[in-house]
């Protein structure tokens, strides 16, 4: 396919992104948390989705999020967790995708773990299984999308040091 073609697409999709899904609410304070310049996707964001606990014990997103039956039928373990995000529409609503690179807050990844109304079904992790996730769990999701979220390491300085991170000021 051409790559104007793809363009276009692409903006279409975020167009209807923004359109569609519920306006965020209910969301965690990461602007004044210190920014993460680089960031390696299987170490840091995959270790996240493996262990993220913040109540001492073990817990991950993949304990709901893995086969043969990952809840909202998302599979986020090794391997596969990163095509299953990066540019796929969401499979409870295709109007939002879960990952948009450079573009955190149109990110749905990023809303379900940062605010209490995502705009799409519940916070993550669900019930805050394991203790929820701290706001530097959170920025850090924000910084890997904010970077390109590449599969491997990204170490893009993405930020004039004026930029406000996530959704409240
Ligand atoms: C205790 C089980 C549980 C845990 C732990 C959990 N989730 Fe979920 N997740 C769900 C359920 C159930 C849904 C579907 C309902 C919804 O979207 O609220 C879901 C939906 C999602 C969706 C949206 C799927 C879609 O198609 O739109 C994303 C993204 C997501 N979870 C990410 C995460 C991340 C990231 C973590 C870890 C920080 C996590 N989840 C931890 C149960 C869980």
């Amino acid at each position: 396919m051409p790559l104007d073609l793809v363009a276009a697409g692409l903006a279409l999709a975020l167009a209807a992104a923004r359109a569609d899904a519920g306006a965020p609410d209910g969301c965690t304070r990461i602007a004044d948390i210190a920014p993460n310049y680089s960031i390696t996707y299987g170490a840091a964001v995959q270790g996240l989705f493996d262990d993220y606990a913040t109540n001492g014990g073990s817990a991950g997103c993949i304990n709901c999020h893995e086969p043969p039956a990952p809840t909202g039928g998302l599979d986020l373990t090794a391997g596969v967790s990163w095509g299953h995000l990066v540019g796929v529409p969401s499979g409870e609503d295709a109007s939002i995708l879960y990952v948009v690179p450079g573009r955190p807050e149109d990110s749905l990844l990023f809303r379900k773990v940062n605010c209490d109304v995502p705009g799409v079904g519940a916070r993550m992790p669900l019930d805050d299984w394991g203790g929820g996730l701290l706001p530097e769990q959170q920025a850090l999701i924000y910084d890997w999308i904010a970077n390109g979220a590449l599969p491997g390491t990204s170490a893009t300085v993405f930020r004039d040091g004026f930029d406000i991170r996530g959704f409240v000021p």
